[in-house]
């Protein structure tokens, strides 16, 4: 059994994040930091992880449903850090191992420097070690207090310290390593002296200086890894940070970025080597992009997986698509949930595609339509075509076979199949099935009157103008 335990704290309010979602669940870089700082924790292979969860308690456990491997541990009230930390104990009765104690509003840390962290911890035989790093402005954060010797010897609340104190730009990170035993002997003795009349679990670091036990302070490798999130603008630079390591990682995989400053990326997006993304790209959620596809300026994907060499011209907006290999989008294509474009199939300049299958080498070329289709391969669809697939009460299906061809301006009223090899007109409107390999036309007949065009046009003109004259006159 792994002797590491893990705590991850989130049950504060996040008050100053002025929000109705509880801070946790705010995402950086499309992750929501709980999920972001719980990765991480598995990086250590816990025996076990607790997670204190106290305000909005219910919308973080349902967050967190899915996962299996967490204890919950309610906090209510909400009455500090050294607090919500006690009431893990009876979680960890028995356990003598290292507690990892992480912040749930620290979301950038990586899984290689908490395990530096816990190595430290070992190494050294300490019975706390904690992160610090040295930051411009440390603002409310807990300042690292230090002897002459640099020896750490305690940590102050920004609220609780002398200016000298303030003066200090070491912080504490909020991440520990500490000997079970240590938060069992200490926590109980933990008081609420302090501005804030909370517990504050930096005390237990300061009982230990004063046992003379062995603590350490690491300085974290890049501080603004080592940053919490408080606030919206705290939760932009983590964002724009987060995404900067998504930018260089894949720049490092083999990904062109034209512009990396302007390219949106979320964590756990993949995309394959030799794809180039252009500036003002932005790929959410569980996407997958193949290797050497193009992706166009300012196109947005959420959920897609695309294939291979597809070549996207750009202002597209996908969402919930699969796309195979070597299809064309764009300019602006929009790829709405449960679209299905197979290999070489062709989507154009403004084309709706909804819950849609289209066929290998299929063409919507401009300006369609197409929701709840059926679409075999080998289908050119007009400029103008569109699928009529709601009543204003139902949605119906319409199945185009094979190799069909669609006249321009052709409307598809659903429930409609059109079989394999039909031709149809343009400008028609198909309410019946049409057969296969079927020419279908509803038209009405053209009639032409020979010199009536001028003769009406003539009449129009001269009745303008009289009225212009009229006008004139009035003024006068
Ligand atoms: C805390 C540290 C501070 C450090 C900073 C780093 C204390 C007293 N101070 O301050 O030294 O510099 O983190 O980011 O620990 N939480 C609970 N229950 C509570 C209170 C807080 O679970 O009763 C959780 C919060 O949800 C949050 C984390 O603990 O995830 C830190 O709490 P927060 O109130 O943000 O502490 P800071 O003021 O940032
Ligand atoms: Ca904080």
């Amino acid at each position: 059994m792994s002797s590491t335990a893990v705590i991850i704290l989130a049950a504060g309010q996040g008050t100053r994040m002025k929000s109705d979602l509880p801070k946790v669940l705010h995402a950086v870089n499309g992750v929501a930091m709980i999920d972001q700082v719980l990765a991480v924790a598995r990086g250590l292979r816990p025996a076990c992880t607790v997670v204190v969860v106290g305000h909005q308690g219910e919308r973080v456990r349902n967050h967190l449903a899915g996962a299996d491997d967490l204890t919950f541990v309610d906090q209510t009230p909400q009455l500090g850090t050294g607090d919500a930390v006690r009431r893990c104990l009876p979680a960890l009765a028995g356990f003598d191992g290292t507690v990892v104690v992480l912040s749930g509003d620290v979301p950038l840390i990586q899984a290689g420097e908490l395990a530096r962290l816990a190595a430290h911890h070992h190494e050294r035989r300490a019975v706390a070690t904690l992160f610090t790093a040295v930051v411009d402005t440390p603002g409310g954060l807990g300042r690292i207090v230090r002897d002459d010797a640099g020896h750490f010897q305690r940590i102050v609340e920004a609220k609780d310290a002398q200016p000298h104190e303030l003066a200090i730009h070491e912080i504490n990170a909020g991440i520990y390593c500490f000997h079970a035993d240590l938060l069992r002997r200490c926590l109980p003795d933990v008081t609420r002296d302090n501005a804030q009349g909370e517990f504050y679990l930096p005390d237990v670091v300061a009982m230990a200086v004063a046992e003379r036990a062995v603590v350490e302070a690491l300085p974290y490798a890049e501080p603004a890894e080592a940053l919490g999130v408080n606030s919206r603008l705290d939760l932009a630079h983590a964002s724009a940070h987060a995404r900067r390591r998504v930018n260089e990682a894949l720049m490092a995989s083999g990904v062109t970025l034209v512009d990396p400053a302007t390219t949106y990326v979320e964590g756990g997006v993949e995309v394959g080597r030799d794809t180039v993304l252009h500036p003002g790209v932005c790929l959410r959620g569980a996407t997958r992009i193949g290797a050497g596809c193009e992706i166009g300026p300012y196109s947005s994907y959420a959920d897609a997986v695309v294939g291979d060499g597809v070549r996207d011209r750009g202002y597209s907006h996908v969402e919930g698509c699969t796309i195979a290999a070597a299809v064309l989008i764009g300019p602006y294509s929009r790829l709405r949930p449960g679209a299905e474009i197979a290999t070489g199939a062709h989507i154009g300049n403004f084309v709706e595609v909804k819950k849609s299958r289209i066929g290998a080498g299929s063409k919507v070329n401009h300006l369609s339509y197409i929701g709840d289709t059926e679409m075999g391969a080998g289908v050119n669809v007009g400029a103008g075509t569109i699928t009529c697939n709601y009543d204003g009460a139902n949605k119906h299906k319409t199945v185009i076979g094979d190799d069909v061809f669609i006249g321009s301006d052709t409307q598809l009223v659903a429930p409609v199949t059109v079989g394999d090899g039909a031709l149809i007109g343009a400008g028609t409107t198909v309410t019946q099935d049409v057969p296969a390999e079927a020419l279908t036309l509803t038209r009405a007949p053209q009639e032409n009157r020979p010199g009536a065009g001028k003769k009406y046009l003539d009449r129009a003109r001269a009745i303008a103008a009289e009225k212009k004259q009229r006008a004139k006159e009035e003024k006068k």
